[in-house]
């Protein structure tokens, strides 16, 4: 499995982003001026007592935005995922999840290390999604001899794709007829919704959960918010405080969640239109491959005819571009901080290297 968080820069870059071009991941970008007011200005209480008031309303604001019922702020997408899956499901029971998605392969199978719980990975199509009769075949009978199936885990975005509605509800319906509870991981909801043309509540309302991640392309320096029913949520309440995410004075970063829903998820598309141009422009190089396939957001997906990609990294860094890489294929995350300047000395600092 091609690690897509390997090979990541030193964190020696500099205060200035536009010193450099950091296509890591859409978690690199820096609070702007606007947000540290708003952070600086925030009313906050004790979280954990339930009374800081600026993360009630984000958790509602978040929750509303979903359809949901409640909201909880958690510090990360992982541990909000983590809380999510322990709500649903007890010890000896299990997820359905596709094998990419990040509930898989990259949260160490800590519901399982740490949970009990059974994470049993299907293979995804072409588009992201889990076909309907995959789902089904992977359901457990009632038998003593493996776990009772509990829990269908979704991803949307998954790799920067937007999985199509009728994919994910169709996989979520069959779900349902087995008697299985539908978790969907939208830690980047806001960028799929955008592509689909859809709003964020009809993207969830197969979902009885859903994992929103502040930190990704709405630039927040941390939080995510899980929303479901006033009871799943309070379930997940216990558990964040088991796992060591109640917070205090957390109201300082849920401002920055509301500053971002206000000022940021409206301009998330402008991402979606510079990694589609980076698509076009590296597509254009003869030494690379470029995925091109429908409903992409702001990642662009590329594979190195010849040979591995050290070299290219290097020489890239070299000119101030930051890349995650080393293997045969990479990732670019296109987001907030990376302007039109950006993105043509990124297509430039491409076709000096190879
Ligand atoms: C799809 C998806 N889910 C969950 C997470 C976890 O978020 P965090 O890094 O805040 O734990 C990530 C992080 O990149 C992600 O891409």
């Amino acid at each position: 499995m091609t690690n897509v968080y390997a090979g990541a820069a030193g964190a020696t870059l500099g205060h200035n982003h536009t010193d450099f071009v950091d296509l890591r991941s859409d978690t690199v970008t820096r609070p702007t001026p606007g947000m540290l007011a708003a952070m600086a200005g925030a009313e906050v209480g004790d979280d954990v007592y339930g009374d800081d008031p600026t993360v009630i309303i984000l958790e509602q604001r978040v929750a509303e935005t979903f359809g949901k019922e409640a909201g909880i702020f958690l510090p990360t997408g992982t541990q909000s995922n983590f809380c999510a899956l322990l709500s649903h499901c007890g010890r000896g029971e299990e997820v359905l999840v596709g094998r990419p998605y990040h509930v898989y392969s990259y949260e160490a199978k800590g519901a399982s290390v740490l949970g009990g719980i059974g994470l049993e990975p299907l293979d995804v199509s072409a588009d992201n999604g889990l076909d309907p009769e995959t789902v089904a075949k992977a359901v457990k009978a009632d038998d003593p001899h493996v776990p009772i199936t509990r829990l269908l885990s979704l991803e949307n975005t998954v790799s920067g794709k937007a999985v199509p509605l009728a994919r994910q509800e169709a996989a979520a319906a069959v779900a349902r007829d087995h008697g299985l509870s539908v978790h969907l991981d939208g830690a980047r909801a806001f960028n799929a919704a955008i592509a689909l043309e859809i709003d964020p509540k009809t993207l969830a309302r197969c979902a009885d959960s859903v994992s929103v991640c502040l930190s990704k392309g709405l630039g927040t320096p941390a939080g995510s918010v899980l929303c479901g029913s006033k009871a799943l949520i309070q379930k997940a309440r216990r558990y964040r405080k088991m796992l060591g995410g109640g917070m205090r004075q957390v109201g300082i970063l849920a401002a920055a969640g509301l500053y971002a829903l206000e000022h940021h998820a409206p301009r998330l598309e402008e991402d979606h239109h510079r990694a589609a141009r980076l698509r076009q422009a590296l597509s254009e190089n003869p030494a690379l491959t470029v995925d091109l396939s429908p409903l992409q957001t702001n990642m662009v997906l590329l594979q190195f005819k010849d040979g591995d990609s050290k070299a290219i990294v290097a020489a890239l860094k070299a000119q101030g571009i930051i890349v995650s890489g080393g293997g045969k294929a990479m990732r670019l995350v296109v987001h907030r901080d990376i302007d039109d300047v950006g993105i043509a000395r990124v297509i430039a600092g491409f076709n000096a290297s190879l």
